[in-house]
């Protein structure tokens, strides 16, 4: 019998208890411990099965790390029709996550009982797959069609409480899951019940599936699992039970083998990787209780927000009374949103606002805090003010942090006496909704200092990911480069309306001239201006129309009119009829006759040009690994992540085929398609940036 599975009887129960650390997955070993399990109770004479997970939890899923190899038997679906077909009574008892096929098991089981901080979901969608063990066959059957879709194609996790009133569970019992699950067990014998499989209810009446399909496919932004799990729970309603299973599994198989499932795993792995960095091993962040934060505008009040949240007391330091008032307004009405949604109580919000949050106007004030993250106006004069106070003020040991988004650390660094203390940590905006932390390692920051930017992240609930010094660190970066492409593909005659397509319907949540408009058009006219100022390579294609726009006081979503006319109460805008004049003017006067783009043209110059982009990063170990910029892409930047994130993207697609492209785009303008040296490498010796990613490991 497999060690995945202990095999013990208790009277007339046989348990059959999981230990495959950390979370269960039903591996090999484990599915095959299960089969042997229920034959060995059945030939030993018990009544009853018990099957729990020891650790934290019950089974929370397939091996996703079998995914992608040839599977091997028994398969899941099997394992969970062999547990419906035992003649013995089978109680699941859940705890921890019971997600994806830890749940089918529970489904194949005929009774399920919880603990009541357990969650199930069906969160294969979320992975690029679909349930395929039986979760789109034995659920409507339990739970009815409506419910069914909803949980199977949001991914969602649920709770105990909530599972229970589903149906989805039958019993929420305070205790550990091998006690509950034995009483409950022992109560099922002495009452007599029969076994009672879900495959051999009736499955629910169908409903219009193709408009379903249509629905979710669409809402899915190019995403095609969700929908073809509408398929199968279509297959449920519409097939016997058997032939359903048939087609679940065809449909699984087809998602198994897509591009988008491999995008969606890489995300999963590579998320749970940024922050395993070797020189951290070890390295213990130093104390962390109360932080500091420069500035109460909308940055300096997310940050404050997000620390209030975690638990942190945060002292608000501005310039002056009003504005500090200012900032906690601010911080106020963040937290109001917590508030609102039931996240935080009125009594918590008090706390917050009131013993946790100080303001200040004297530096004297942040004398006490770990931690001082500044976020100040981005100019280095200011900056370098900011430092040379907080190094007279703040205790010895405590950390001083920037959170520029492009100015040189190691310059900031240098006007302190303790240059190992300061740190970029730099946040996205609103800082306590959008979940990327950059964490900005300068020349002589020390070691636990970066340990401590990761460990605040972990706290803000932040995925942090470590970036070296350079202008605009990993993210803006890159932005900066496909931005120009993007500028570039307008004066050769694309629009920006043209342009946001391709790239929503590639999957981006919103186009790079849209998100311009939120961002708000000064920013980067200031950016344009301070790059002319330092002086622009002659080679450099320039432009004014952007310019001219906020020279016509159109700054986006803020004064109403950008790219796009923003009409009261309607989120998205129309093209702004100003625009395409002052294009057409630039291009007149570059000389340049406008052709037409393709939507393939633009999505295939635009990616390569953040790809380019993206390997100079990780060439220059300004990005530790391919994988650090996926991750950076799909949290900071609405990145498609079905596609895994650029690099993950280029692999798929082929690097070859993409250098290729640059070098014929490269006879036109050789100063903006310049190779990096790390992709002509990769395609020199026939690898990929995912092999990157497994040699740093
Ligand atoms: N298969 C293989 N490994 C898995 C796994 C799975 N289904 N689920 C989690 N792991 C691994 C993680 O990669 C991580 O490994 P590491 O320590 O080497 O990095 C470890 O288990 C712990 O996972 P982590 O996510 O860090 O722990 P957590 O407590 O925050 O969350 C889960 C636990 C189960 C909620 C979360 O890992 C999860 O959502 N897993 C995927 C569940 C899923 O999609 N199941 C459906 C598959 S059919």
């Amino acid at each position: 019998m497999s060690e995945a599975i202990g095999y013990e009887r208790v009277g007339d129960i046989a348990i059959l208890a999981a230990n495959n650390p950390p979370v269960n997955a039903l591996g090999h070993d484990v599915r095959n411990g299960l089969v042997d399990g229920i034959a060995r109770a059945e030939a030993d004479g018990a009544k009853a099965v018990l099957i729990y997970g020891e650790g934290k939890t019950y089974f929370a899923g397939a091996d996703i790390r079998e995914f992608g190899k040839p599977p091997t038997q028994p398969f899941l679906p099997d394992v969970c029709t062999r547990i419906e077909a035992s003649p013995l009574i089978v109680v699941s008892a859940l705890h921890g996550t019971a997600l994806g096929g830890g749940l089918e098991i529970a489904l194949g089981s005929h009774f399920r009982i919880a603990v009541p901080t357990a969650r199930v979901g069906l969160p294969e969608v979320l992975i690029g797959v679909m349930p395929g063990a039986g979760g789109t066959q034995r659920l409507p059957r339990l739970v009815g069609v409506d419910v069914a879709v909803d949980v199977i194609t949001s991914g969602r996790q649920i709770g105990a409480k909530e599972a229970l009133a589903m149906g989805v569970l039958d019993r929420v019992v305070e205790g550990t899951p091998r006690e509950i699950g034995l009483a409950y067990a022992q109560e099922l014998l002495d009452s007599g019940a029969e076994r009672r499989a879900i495959s051999e209810m009736p499955a629910p009446e169908a409903v219009d599936f193709d408009a379903l399909y249509n629905m979710v496919l669409q809402k899915g932004r190019g995403q095609i699992a969700p929908a073809l799990a509408v398929r199968g729970v279509q297959a449920c309603c519409e097939l016997p039970f058997e032939e359903g299973m048939k087609r679940e599994r065809e449909l699984f198989m087809e998602l198994m083998a897509s591009d988008q499932r491999q995008g969606m795993i890489h995300a999963f792995f590579s998320e749970r990787a940024v922050g395993k960095l070797p020189e951290l091993k070890g390295v213990a962040p130093r104390n962390l209780n109360a932080v500091g934060v420069i500035g109460g505008g909308t940055m300096g009040a997310g940050i404050a927000t997000a620390a209030l949240l975690s638990g942190l007391s945060v002292v608000m330091l501005e310039m002056t009374a009003e504005a500090a008032e200012a900032a906690r307004g601010r911080i106020e009405s963040n937290l109001g949103g917590a508030l609102k949604r039931g996240k935080l109580s009125q009594a918590q919000f008090e706390d917050l606002t009131t013993k946790a949050l100080t303001l200040a106007t004297d530096y004297a004030a942040l004398g006490d805090v770990d931690l001082v993250i500044e976020a100040v106006f981005e100019d280095m004069g200011v900056k370098k003010q900011v430092f040379t106070q907080l190094d007279a003020v703040c205790k010895p040991g405590a950390i001083l942090a920037s959170n520029t988004s492009y100015l040189d650390i190691n310059e900031i660094a240098a006007c302190t006496k303790r240059p190992a203390d300061v740190i970029g940590l730099h946040f996205f905006s609103p800082a306590h909704v959008m979940k990327l932390l950059e964490v900005v390692v300068a020349d002589k920051t020390a070691a636990d200092v970066v340990a401590t930017g990761f460990a605040l992240g972990n706290r803000l609930k932040k995925t942090s990911v470590r970036a070296g010094v350079c202008d605009g660190f990993i993210g803006n970066r890159i932005l900066s480069t496909y931005r120009t492409c993007a500028d570039h593909m307008i004066l050769d005659g694309a629009t920006p309306y043209q342009i946001d397509k391709a790239l929503t319907d590639f999957g981006f949540a919103m186009g790079p001239y849209a998100v311009a408009d939120l961002a708000g058009l000064d920013i980067g006219w200031a950016v344009r201006k301070r790059k002319r100022a330092e002086g622009v390579d002659p080679r450099a294609r320039d432009f004014t129309y952007a310019d001219k726009l906020c020279e016509d006081g159109h700054f986006g979503q803020k004064t109403g009119t950008g790219y796009y006319v923003y009409q009261a109460g309607k989120r998205a805008g129309v093209p702004n009829p100003d625009v395409m004049p002052l294009i057409e003017a630039d291009r007149a006067a570059q000389g340049l006759t406008p052709r037409d783009f393709s939507d393939d043209e633009i999505v295939r110059r635009y990616m390569a040009a953040m790809v380019n982009e993206a390997a100079k990063v990780v060439g220059e170990g300004i990005a530790r690994r391919p994988l650090d910029v996926d991750v950076t892409l799909l949290y900071g930047y609405g990145f498609p992540r079905y596609r895994g994130g650029p690099l993950k993207w280029a692999d798929m697609v082929g690097l070859p085929g993409l250098l290729s492209d640059m070098q014929d785009w490269a006879k036109e303008d050789g100063y903006f398609w310049q190779p990096a040296p790390l992709l002509e490498e990769l395609v020199a010796e026939g690898r990929t940036f995912d092999d990157l990613n497994k040699e740093t490991a």
